[in-house]
């Protein structure tokens, strides 16, 4: 087959975009499926990827919510309004590269909604740029390609858009101290083994709604 491929290669090339677009329309009603389905159960025992964007968590296992309409979006929305999910109903939530991108209010709505919507002992991990391991790493003479990149989000030139910029972060003794405020319970930093994030700069917070 590959040696077939290798031969016709360059007739099969100018059709590349045709199969990217077949590909990205098939993920697409898979996930429009997947989130009709759980919409019908009204989100009951769901897990949610807040902001999974285009680097889901677990998906499949996870319903990938994102402000984009990217093919591997299950539910598109704003987080910061109120979430579409009744009181009380999510299993899980995890949280990837999210808070960072947001003011303090907003911060605050996103976590109060978090657990708003989780079932008591529902799980919540949120993973964050840690700020102190940052400004830790400029004293100690890190690259200030990666200092900044951490601080203020990724530059991608002039493809760099408002989604990936950096607004507010949190000390984890502060984001432990939030989610207690908010009502979390067991809120701990534990390792973070996500393998999305440079664990060096980013932390993971676990919390439990009682
Ligand atoms: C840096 S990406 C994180 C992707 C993935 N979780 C990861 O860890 O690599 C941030 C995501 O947040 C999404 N986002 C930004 N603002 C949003 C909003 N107001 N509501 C929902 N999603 C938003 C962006 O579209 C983007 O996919």
């Amino acid at each position: 087959m590959k040696h077939l491929i290798d031969r016709y290669y360059r007739f099969i090339r100018p059709l590349r975009p045709l199969y990217g677009w077949a590909l990205d329309a098939k993920r697409k009603a898979r996930c429009s499926k997947r989130a009709e389905e759980w919409r019908a159960k009204k989100f009951r025992g769901a897990k949610l990827d807040v902001c999974g964007g285009r680097n889901p968590w677990k998906s499949g296992e996870f319903l990938n919510v994102d402000i984009m309409d990217f093919p591997q979006v299950d539910l598109v929305l704003d987080i910061r309004k109120r979430f579409p999910v009744d009181d009380d109903v999510i299993a899980e939530i995890f949280s990837a590269a999210t808070l960072e991108h947001f003011r303090e209010p907003d911060n605050l709505h996103i976590l109060k909604e978090f657990h708003r919507i989780l079932r008591p002992q529902g799980v919540l991990h949120v993973c964050t740029p840690n700020i102190e391991a940052i400004a830790r790493g400029l004293l100690e003479g890190e690259d200030v390609r990666v200092i900044n990149q951490h601080f203020f989000g990724k530059y991608k030139s002039d493809q760099t858009e408002d989604y990936d910029l950096h607004r507010w972060m949190y000390p984890a003794r502060k984001m432990i101290e939030v989610l207690e405020s908010i009502g979390f319970v067991y809120v701990q930093q534990v390792p973070n083994d996500t393998g999305l994030h440079d664990p060096k700069y980013n932390y993971v917070i676990k919390a439990e709604k009682k």
